[in-house]
């Protein structure tokens, strides 16, 4: 538990420096987390009348990677937590709730990601059937091996994703910062909406993971072996859906 803990820390600290919270992060704020900083001060969102230099090619391919695989990821999600869901709500009904919860953030996440998707006309993941049925299959599996089982799926799927977001937000405060300079502080309105979600739900996947480590995941049998195999099935997951 120290371990995981000690990991979220890291995790969190990963943001870059210097960068003010997202305002409208109220809407879906989870204690300090709510105060991560993403955007900087100096940035002005442009207006109509401001003209920004076109994105180049390669923040264009960064963009249709980051949408496919987190709208994939965010399936994927949603799909876990509605099959935990399916087990626990009959064989643990005290935890139904805590489930229900996570399970509506993540059907928030997929639905926001679908959007962009649809909006950008990014193509999905060609594996799209495949990481439905692993998910769905990895949280009834996981629910049936009991609520420990269940909630080291979690941490262990939201210690990959945390990181992932983190990745990612590294990257586009980059090209936030890089638009800044050269159009004299003014930026694409869409890429710091795009920031600010990826942000949002960074919080939220790490809340999911505090939420996990405080309902006894490491209680799971085999807790090493579960949980490690998960995290490398995640990360190939992502770095495969980036690409194909
Ligand atoms: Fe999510
Ligand atoms: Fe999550």
């Amino acid at each position: 538990m120290v371990c995981v803990a000690a990991r979220v820390r890291t995790a969190r600290l990963r943001v870059p420096a210097g960068y003010r919270p997202y305002s409208a992060h109220d809407k879906h704020s989870h204690g300090e987390q709510a105060h991560q900083p993403i955007i900087p001060e100096t940035v002005v969102p442009a207006t109509s009348s401001t003209s920004l230099p076109p994105l180049s090619a390669e923040s264009r391919a960064f963009l249709a990677r980051l949408i496919r695989v987190d709208q994939a990821g965010e399936l994927a999600a949603d799909l876990i937590y509605s099959g935990q869901h399916a087990v626990l709500k009959r064989t643990m009904p005290s935890i139904e709730p805590l489930i229900k919860h996570m399970w509506e953030q993540e059907v928030h996440h997929h639905a926001t990601f679908d959007h962009l998707q649809t909006r950008h006309r990014i193509r999905p993941s060609f594996l799209t059937p495949l990481w439905k049925v692993a998910a769905y299959g990895l949280g009834v599996g996981t629910a049936a091996m009991g609520k420990e089982a269940a909630m080291a799926c979690t941490e262990a799927v939201e210690t990959v994703i945390g990181a992932h977001y983190n990745n990612q937000l590294r990257t586009l405060a980059g090209m936030l910062e890089q638009e800044a300079t050269v159009a004299g502080g003014h930026v694409s309105p869409e890429l710091q909406k795009l920031a600010q979600t990826v942000s949002q739900f960074r919080d939220d996947e790490l809340e999911h993971l505090d939420t996990a480590v405080q309902n006894d995941a490491a209680g799971a049998r085999p807790y090493w072996l579960l949980t490690e195999t998960i995290k490398g099935g995640c990360r190939a997951a992502v770095w495969v859906a980036e690409r194909v």
